[in-house]
């Protein structure tokens, strides 16, 4: 097959059981295959890591068993073995936290890792909350080049899964700095073919509006990046934020999956 993969982040966890879920659905859907990684720091739990890959393997093959997986386990850190399958995948898919994380935090470091370093999109999952029920995909659009990405990435989903979408470009109050127009934000989503969207423009907190308007999302997607910050950082503060408190599945473009 020359297509390229989906590759889940798998670790026993019940957030990465929701990332199978998601992640078969979505090979189903784009007729690829999916790829299983399973990182450990540890060579003691060599039979655990067996468990877990044979475990995850049976769940693909008992959702679609049409859908062809293969699986391999990867010495080191989790998110340095998914950053290396992410080089050559269509989409890397985690759990929000895996087992060994903080109490009280919503999302883990290799999803924040991941969400800053890979090379094509990441999608985080909440155990909680697997998000089959919404019926729109949100895309959060500030001009830059990773939110342009979020607008391809949200237009082929919402067209793929017949839902409706919303393009949110928010105004911080009290700046006219990297104010979208109408005619731009128009002008993004058109040339895409994305001409059912519904297009918002809104002045405050952009994740206080990217949030309260994904009440009823499938997906929101978003760039690790927007035009503000600094260079050296690798994931802003809206996209934190919303990955932090979103209830449902959220779609990160990372800096360095953006062409060029
Ligand atoms: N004003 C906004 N309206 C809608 N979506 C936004 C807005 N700002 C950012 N986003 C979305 O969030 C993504 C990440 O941008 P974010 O603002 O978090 O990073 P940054 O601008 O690099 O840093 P920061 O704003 O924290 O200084 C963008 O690619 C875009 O998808
Ligand atoms: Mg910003």
């Amino acid at each position: 097959m020359n297509q390229r993969p989906i590759v889940v982040g798998i670790d026993g966890s019940p957030a990465a059981e929701v990332a199978i879920r998601w992640a078969t659905a979505e090979a189903a859907s784009r007729k690829t295959h999916l790829q299983l990684v399973h990182a450990g720091e540890s060579t003691a739990s060599a039979s655990r890591a067996a468990d877990v890959v044979d475990h995850a393997l049976a769940q693909v093959r008992s959702l679609e068993p049409t859908v062809e997986v293969d699986a391999w386990i990867e010495h080191g850190a989790p998110s340095t073995g998914l950053v290396k399958a992410s080089t050559t995948a269509e989409l890397v898919v985690i759990g929000s936290r895996g087992l060994g994380v903080m109490v009280g935090s919503l999302i883990g470091a290799t999803g924040l890792d991941l969400a800053a370093n890979a090379r094509c999109p990441v999608i985080v999952v909440r155990p909680d909350l697997a998000g089959d029920s919404g019926t729109r995909v949100v895309i959060g659009y500030d001009g830059s080049s990773a939110s342009e990405s979020a607008l391809d990435v949200g237009l082929d989903y919402a067209h793929r899964h017949d839902l409706a979408v919303r393009v949110v470009a928010a105004q911080p109050a009290g700046t006219e700095l990297h104010r979208i127009t109408d005619a731009e934000l128009q002008d993004a989503v058109h040339r895409r073919g994305g001409h059912g969207a519904e297009l918002i423009q809104i002045t405050g907190h952009p994740a206080e509006h990217l949030l309260r308007l994904s009440a009823d999302a499938r997906l929101i997607v978003l760039g690790a990046r927007g035009r503000g910050g600094f260079s050296g950082m690798l994931m802003g503060s809206i996209a934190q934020t919303v990955l932090q408190h979103a209830s449902c599945p959220v779609a990160i473009i990372p800096a360095a999956a953006v062409g060029g």
